[in-house]
């Protein structure tokens, strides 16, 4: 299973802890940057986390800025990607089991790596019930037409 991430230059710590986190659990990275710590812009990297999982190039995304909006903004965009801003891990669990949520981000400046790694674990442990749920989720993509 791959994971694409991506964040700006106030999360390349959290990113690079979450990298090696998810790495442990046995999931490949493709990591779309920054990896300084200069300045950028989260849309951008947002971006390229939505597109290489709509395009089916990773199965989940993980993008991190410092509030973990912007950045969760810019990769719902892209059509086909459900994005779960997460500051704790029962919305992550169930925007994996009733949203089926493609996306994950949160904010480097919002909560600590242990945290970060909680709410990692519940999204990434959890799978989509289907269901009743399956109306919803269609319904939610047909807005974006
Ligand atoms: C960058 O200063 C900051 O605006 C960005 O990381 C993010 O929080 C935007 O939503």
């Amino acid at each position: 299973m791959k994971i694409a991430m991506g964040n700006d230059h106030s999360a390349v710590e959290m990113k690079t802890v979450i990298r090696e986190y998810v790495e442990a659990k046995g999931y490949e990275v493709i990591d779309f940057g920054t990896n300084t710590g200069e300045s950028c812009d989260y849309p951008e990297y947002g971006e390229k986390v939505g597109r290489a999982v709509a395009s089916g190039e990773a199965d989940y995304g993980i993008a991190i800025c410092g509030t973990g909006i912007g950045i969760g903004i810019a990769a719902g965009k892209v059509k086909g990607i459900r994005v779960c801003t997460c500051s704790e891990p029962y919305s992550a669990r169930l925007s994996r089991m009733h949203n089926n949520t493609n996306v994950l981000t949160f904010g480097a400046r919002v909560i600590g790596t242990e945290m970060a790694k909680m709410i990692v674990d519940e999204w990434l442990d959890n799978a989509y019930e289907g269901g009743r749920h399956d109306r919803r989720v269609a319904q939610l993509m047909e807005i974006e037409g």
